[in-house]
């Protein structure tokens, strides 16, 4: 039974409507249109405006019936745009000629059809000239299938192509993608694509949103990339790319997010970029990307989300960090920063993470930390950070196991705040090994040491140091 698949509202709708609709419709067909009392906007049309064109509507059967097994469309539905009978999966528009006509076909999420598992992409659709969106998720599992555009018009309606978690959908995007002029959203994201990013696709200025990540596209990024300058989302994340990123990208004067992380992208960070003042959002996490940054960074006045972990940076660390104000996210491990930690970053007071482990910091970790009062995540582990700690207790029992200051020998706890003992760092001036320390500040070491101290040693006796401080 098709209604125990489908959520409660379409049982609702079909129970309601399939009973009465039809009647209804046989009244409005067959009445004469002088009666006022019926007289809705359909019934201002002449009778065949309920009705498909008949090749496209065998265009329609020829497409579900390659694609899913859910049904006998031809024979459950054979006016499937007329009202009352409209598959799951499917939306018709009335056109200017009067007709009805496909403008949506949406497979493999739930309620929508299910593929089986022989299906393989639909070219035909390029012969449906009103479709207006296109989603196929979860749908090109088994067989192998490539996605094919066929160049029959010029005059594609197609504003959003949507395939995304095709493992089967394999090869090229091919070049005829071009012919899909209208497009404004093409995501074809986590398939099995491969080869290089074809130049055609940055012919379609009218793309809003370009979305390829999760597939095997090799080749640089071309610096045609600069000509869709619509472009307000772009994800190439996960794939093999190579080569710099192209200076171009500064001509996006609308991007918001982009995401390249995890390819092989070599070069620095052009100073294209710094022109990309509604951007809020840029991964670049994971690639060989290194030093130095653009002298405009301070520019990028909205970015929230900044994603750089994971490339062989080596150089220190921007002061200019510390004046993009709207930052929330702010990753920086794994990539050889040296030097110290800007003391500019505390003006950062939007920043809920700040990732900065496993790189080679030095000095002290900069006095305003202490009062981040949004962060909730803060990873300084594995650097050489040292000195005392200008955290309060309130500070640690925000951040709790979500602070990590471990595998910084250098870093020791004002012993005021020694009952905040699980974060991996030692009490200043605690006798378990002392080369490691940094000599506590003569005012520190006077007033706070003397006091806890002796209380201090004998739990650290019992328990066994390294067990309570290095917590990890
Ligand atoms: C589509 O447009 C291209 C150039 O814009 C032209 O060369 C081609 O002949 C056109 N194709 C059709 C089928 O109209
Ligand atoms: C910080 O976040 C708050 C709340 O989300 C927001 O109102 C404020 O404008 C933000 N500050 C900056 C400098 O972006
Ligand atoms: C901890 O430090 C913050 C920021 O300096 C301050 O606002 C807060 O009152 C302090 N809390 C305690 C318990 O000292
Ligand atoms: C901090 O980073 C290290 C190294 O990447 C990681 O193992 C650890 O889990 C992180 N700590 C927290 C609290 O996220
Ligand atoms: C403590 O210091 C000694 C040298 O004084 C060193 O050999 C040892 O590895 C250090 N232990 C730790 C846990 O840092």
């Amino acid at each position: 039974m098709l209604q125990q698949t489908k959520p409660p509202y379409l049982d609702t709708m079909c129970c309601s409507l399939s009973n009465s609709l039809p009647l209804i419709l046989l009244l409005l067909l067959s009445l004469p249109s002088s009666i006022p009392s019926v007289s809705t906007t359909k019934a201002h049309h002449p009778t065949n405006t309920i009705n498909m064109v008949p090749s496209e509507a065998e265009t329609l059967f020829t497409i579900m019936e390659s694609m899913s097994t859910d049904k006998t469309w031809r024979v459950s539905f054979p006016n499937p745009c007329q009202p009352g009978s409209t598959w799951p999966g499917i939306e018709c528009k009335l056109g200017a000629d009067n007709h009805l006509h496909v403008s949506r076909l949406d497979f493999g999420n739930h309620p929508n059809p299910s593929c089986k598992k022989t299906a393989t992409f639909p070219s035909a659709i390029s012969a449906l000239p009103h479709l207006q969106s296109v989603f196929f998720f979860n749908c090109f599992t088994h067989t192998k299938t490539t996605l094919s555009v066929s160049r029959v018009s010029n005059d594609s309606s197609l504003q959003q192509l949507s395939l995304r978690s095709n493992p089967a959908l394999v090869g090229p995007i091919p070049p005829q993608i071009s012919s899909l002029k209208s497009l404004q959203i093409l995501t074809l994201s986590q398939n099995h694509l491969t080869g290089k990013i074809p130049l055609e696709i940055f012919s379609l200025n009218s793309l809003v949103h370009l979305d390829l990540s999760y597939n095997m596209l090799t080749g640089t990024i071309p610096v045609q990339l600069g000509s869709l300058t619509n472009l307000q989302g772009l994800d190439l994340s996960y794939n093999v790319l190579t080569g710099p990123i192209p200076n171009t990208i500064g001509e996006l004067g609308l991007l918001q997010k982009f995401d390249f992380s995890s390819n092989l992208l070599s070069g620095v960070i052009p100073d294209g970029i710094e022109k990309l003042s509604l951007l809020n959002f840029m991964a670049l996490s994971n690639n060989k990307l290194h030093g130095q940054f653009p002298k405009g960074l301070e520019k990028l006045q909205s970015l929230q989300y900044l994603i750089l972990d994971g490339n062989p940076m080596y150089i220190t660390l921007p002061l200019e960090f510390g004046k993009l104000v709207k930052l929330q996210e702010l990753r920086l491990a794994d990539s050889g920063y040296l030097g110290t930690i800007p003391e500019s970053f505390s003006q950062l007071k939007n920043l809920s993470t700040l990732s900065l482990q496993n790189n080679r910091l030095t000095g002290e970790i900069p006095v305003g930390f202490g009062s981040l009062s949004h962060i909730y995540h803060l990873n300084l582990s594995r650097n050489m950070l040292g000195g005392v700690l200008p955290f309060n207790s309130s500070f640690f029992s925000r951040l709790g196991r979500n602070l990590d200051l471990s595998g910084n020998p250098g870093l020791c706890l004002s012993p005021s705040e020694a009952h905040s003992l699980k974060i991996g760092v030692n009490v200043c001036g605690s006798n378990n090994n002392g080369s490691s320390m940094l000599p506590l500040k003569k005012s520190q070491a006077s007033s706070g040491l003397s006091k806890s101290f002796s209380l201090f040693i004998p739990a650290l006796c019992v328990l066994g140091l390294h067990q309570i401080l290095f917590l990890v």
